[in-house]
């Protein structure tokens, strides 16, 4: 299995923020696994609540130009100039929130673009997800993983996994020691081409 753990000067990670409140647990999280990575890694954040998006409209098989706004031009532009992406989303109804699912949508928009070569671009990138939730049980997030790792899977990216935490107030993902030491190697792990799970036939 192809795998590439080494995070050199080439490297740089957009962290997608996708809590509808701010500071919350989630993005404590991913910044505590963000300070492990080396210094010359570049590090860039949106946070979607702040660079709000409509939602999607699916416009691929019509003729009418489709008028780019402009939170969708910068998250097109952050997302081809980063070579890792961070899904960094609460776990709402075990799955991603609205937010993180709806700048995924828009990706099928970016997939249809005539000219970006969006899926060949994003082949060989890393996608990674970051969650915390109020659940101890982490398999209730196995839908957010599946979505995650077949998104991956389905433009040939890399997938890092998901760095799980658990917290429901504000900053109770403090308290999670086990999340804390998980973090400080989370970006250190493999990442292997994602893979569509086997399906028997
Ligand atoms: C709309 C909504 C849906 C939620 N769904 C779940 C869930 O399915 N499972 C769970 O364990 N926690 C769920 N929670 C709790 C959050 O995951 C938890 O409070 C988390 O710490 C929020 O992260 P944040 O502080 O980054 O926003 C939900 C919270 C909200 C607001």
């Amino acid at each position: 299995m192809t795998t590439d753990t080494t995070l050199g000067k080439d490297r740089s990670f957009l962290f997608v923020l996708g809590s509808s409140r701010p500071e919350g647990n989630t993005e404590i999280l991913a910044r505590s696994a963000a300070e492990q990575l080396p210094a010359g890694v570049a590090q860039r954040w949106v946070d979607l609540a702040r660079l709000p998006l409509p939602d999607f409209q699916d416009g691929r098989h019509e003729t009418d130009v489709w008028q780019v706004g402009e939170s969708e031009e910068t998250l097109r532009l952050a997302t081809l100039e980063a070579t890792d992406i961070v899904i960094a989303s609460p776990l709402y109804w075990y799955t991603l929130s609205a937010h993180t699912k709806r700048y995924l949508d828009y990706w099928s928009g970016w997939l249809a673009v005539p000219d970006l070569d969006f899926k060949a671009r994003m082949a060989g990138r890393t996608l990674w997800g970051v969650t915390v939730m109020s659940d101890e049980d982490e398999a209730v997030a196995d839908g957010m993983v599946t979505t995650l790792n077949n998104t991956a899977a389905y433009l040939r990216m890399r997938f890092g996994g998901v760095l799980f935490g658990n917290g429901s107030r504000p900053g109770q993902v403090r308290d999670d020691e086990r999340a804390s030491v998980r973090a400080k190697t989370f970006f250190q792990g493999e990442t292997p081409i994602a893979q569509f799970p086997q399906v028997s036939r």
